[in-house]
């Protein structure tokens, strides 16, 4: 499929996602969320794919929303149309795990793009903000609640409100991103990382990803219930039988992702 506003390949069973309006430092329009969302559709219903990576530029993973359009917006155009957001929730649907490997600029809503990933490597250059204020907006794909809950109250209102940029070392000590690499390595790592990921069991994979996810969405106690029945049903696995037969007899697992 021809994409405009992104570059999408496949390495084995990973699909590689590119952000790719190099102009704009790749900020995020209509048109490039919608091939987004429908890359990563087909990623998720493609069974020889087995995790995804999200990728920019090596100046940006992503500027922000596009600022040229939202500059006449009216009120009406941003609610009744929803013109900004209305294509931004696709990625939620996603049941495979998505992998930001973030260089550069990872601002506004390239920032919260990247948070909507299920993790986040990032190179050594990059930088990341909400600095929508400095606009007379605020953040609104879920900056103010996705920022908070990965880096606490105080860094967030610290980012949220002043619109400084925080470095790489600073959001990994903040816990925004699980890694850093140097900038010419960042796309070999998130790539080898998916490459591990996909070559584990899809559906453990998934329960993987819904249970931690379910982290942030309940109490303690509903959320280690939810595990416990995930942890049951990977008993109705071929691969748990697989994984386990392999470990017994001292040899690599082969999943079949069944
Ligand atoms: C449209 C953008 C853009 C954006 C950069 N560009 N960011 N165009 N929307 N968000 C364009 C510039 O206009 C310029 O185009 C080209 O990209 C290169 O940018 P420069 O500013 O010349 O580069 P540099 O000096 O290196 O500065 C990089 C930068 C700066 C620090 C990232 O561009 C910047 O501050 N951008 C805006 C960041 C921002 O405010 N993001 C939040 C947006 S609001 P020309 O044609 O002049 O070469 C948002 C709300 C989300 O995201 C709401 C939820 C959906």
């Amino acid at each position: 499929m021809d994409y405009a506003n992104i570059l999408v390949e496949v390495q084995g069973r990973v699909g590689l996602i590119r952000l790719n309006r190099p102009k704009a430092l790749n900020a995020l329009n209509d048109d490039l969320m919608n091939e987004l969302g429908q890359a990563l559709l087909n990623f998720d219903a493609d069974d020889a794919i087995g995790c995804i990576v999200l990728t920019g530029s090596e100046k940006a993973f992503a500027a922000g929303a596009d600022i040229t359009l939202m500059a006449n917006y009216s009120y009406m155009d941003a609610y009744k149309g929803d013109y900004i957001t209305r294509n931004w929730e696709t990625i939620r649907r996603i049941r495979k795990p998505v992998i930001a490997a973030v260089a550069g600029y990872a601002l506004g809503g390239g920032c919260e793009l990247a948070m909507m990933c299920d993790f986040i490597i990032a190179a050594d250059n990059a930088k990341f903000g909400q600095p929508e204020i400095k606009l007379g907006i605020i953040p609104g794909a879920g900056g103010t609640q996705r920022l908070p809950r990965a880096v606490s109250k105080a860094k967030a209102m610290d980012l949220c409100l002043t619109a400084r940029m925080m470095d790489a070392a600073e959001a990994e000590r903040a816990g925004l991103v699980s890694r850093i690499v140097a900038a010419d390595k960042l796309l070999d790592e998130a790539m080898d990382a998916a490459t591990v990921i996909a070559g584990m069991s899809l559906p453990i994979v998934m329960m993987v990803k819904e249970s931690v996810n379910r982290a942030y969405e309940t109490t303690l106690s509903e959320g280690v219930q939810f595990e416990r029945r995930q942890f049951h049903a990977t008993f109705a696995t071929e691969d748990q039988k697989e994984g386990m037969r392999a470990f017994l007899e001292k040899r690599p697992p082969n999943f079949t992702h069944k």
